[in-house]
């Protein structure tokens, strides 16, 4: 598994989106660990243009999760979750935490490391 080791500053990271070519199609992603942090986090292109960064923690019993095409799938009791991570199907009943993110004009993708609770 590649996961790019990323160095936050304010709590945040920031990504230069034409430095990350996966990103720049629907069903790329990114996996990210941010430096001095055991977190993973995926970043997932979502049609549009825009983004959802995700832990890929399972929220049923904390396995991590697998990105299978448009969806994240738990290897240990088959929970599935849309690429915002989202439930499409139990044994979880909550969202996998979800990260804020901004696109700015000139093509830097900001990621707030506080989850946001939905
Ligand atoms: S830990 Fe993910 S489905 Fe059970």
């Amino acid at each position: 598994m590649v996961v790019t080791t990323v160095t936050p500053a304010n709590g945040r990271v920031r990504l230069t989106l034409s430095d990350h070519p996966l990103l720049n199609r629907p069903g790329g992603f990114l996996k990210l660990r941010p430096e001095g942090s055991n977190q993973l986090l995926y970043v997932l292109a979502l049609s549009g243009g825009s983004f959802a960064v995700v832990s890929p923690i399972c929220k049923h019993m904390g396995c991590t999760v697998n990105i299978d095409g448009p969806l994240l799938l738990c290897p240990c009791h088959g929970s599935m979750y849309d690429r915002d991570g989202s439930v499409l199907r139990g044994p979880t009943q909550a969202p996998l935490d979800r990260f804020q993110t901004e696109v700015s004009s000139d093509g830097v993708l900001t990621i707030y490391l506080e989850p946001r609770r939905t």
